[in-house]
């Protein structure tokens, strides 16, 4: 195998800011990888779009920026994506991709009560791949499903600075609590990486004695594991790489420099 070139990035890819909730815990493991942000923000949002074309933008933009930006692994910062479109990037690209699946397991195994909620995006909600990880470890458990679409809109206008209307959280809150048995619910899978940006705000309207899940630092470990030995220098800044130009990209540059990203650029 050829030395694998230093400077050589991590890439994490999105369709907006969520995935920033899995570099946070991947810049506690591996300050020093070089890192490139990528966000769909062009495609943005995932949730309601199909299984086809969610495909079709994640298997040709990631194959466009493995060409361009030579990464030595992707991660797959987003569910939608990843429950969707994780073998086809696999099946086409030769470096180690990896995935965000919903954290079903460790909630199943935290649960005390019986019945968790998972909160994702419409797409995430309904994939088969979900039906695999619950009928894997959720096996006598209730598991409750619901889409949150409003939660990512809520986490992109939070990282810009933007007012959000709290009602959201209550409203994600209620689309578990209201389904059959849901007022059980000890434990809820943070299904999007978008809603651990939102925690805070999800963890009051929850309330009390209601935990959350979510798979980031199981990622970065994965991350740390593949890439052991690797030599890793830094010798720009960390980008932050956008699909559209849009007026409203230099309101995310404050949030982005809190994780690192002190460059953007536009595909
Ligand atoms: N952050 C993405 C996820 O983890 C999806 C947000 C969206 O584009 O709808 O599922």
């Amino acid at each position: 195998m050829s030395e694998i070139d230093p400077a050589s990035p991590l890439l994490l890819f999105d369709s907006g800011v969520g995935g920033l909730s899995v570099l946070a815990e991947v810049r506690n493991l591996l300050p020093a990888a070089p890192v490139i942000y990528a966000a769909d923000n062009g495609g943005l949002p995932y949730g309601p779009k199909t299984e086809a074309e969610v495909a079709a933008r994640v298997c040709g933009l990631l194959g466009r920026m493995a060409e361009r930006y030579r990464p030595r692994l992707i991660c797959i910062a987003c569910n939608t994506a990843s429950t969707i479109a994780l073998g086809m990037v696999r099946d086409v690209l030769e470096i180690p991709i990896v995935g965000t699946v919903p954290a079903i397991k460790p909630a199943a195994e935290q649960t005390r009560s019986g019945t968790i909620g998972l909160l994702g995006t419409a797409a995430t909600i309904r994939q088969p791949y979900v039906d695999r990880l619950e009928a894997e470890f959720a096996q006598g458990i209730l598991l409750l499903r619901a889409a949150a679409p409003d939660l990512v809109t809520a986490a992109e206008a939070k990282l810009r600075g933007e007012p959000v209307d709290q009602s959201v959280y209550q409203r994600a809150a209620a689309a578990l609590r209201d389904q059959a048995g849901g007022e059980r619910i000890d434990t809820v899978v943070l299904a999007c990486t978008h809603f651990p940006l939102v925690e805070a705000e999800l963890a009051a309207a929850f309330g009390p004695g209601v935990r959350f899940v979510h798979g980031a630092a199981g990622i970065a470990r994965r991350i740390d594991r593949l890439t052991d030995g690797q030599a890793m220098a830094r010798p720009a800044p960390d980008l932050a790489l956008f699909t559209r130009a849009e007026p409203g990209l230099p309101t995310l540059a404050p949030a982005l420099v809190r994780y690192g990203l002190t460059r953007m650029e536009v595909l």
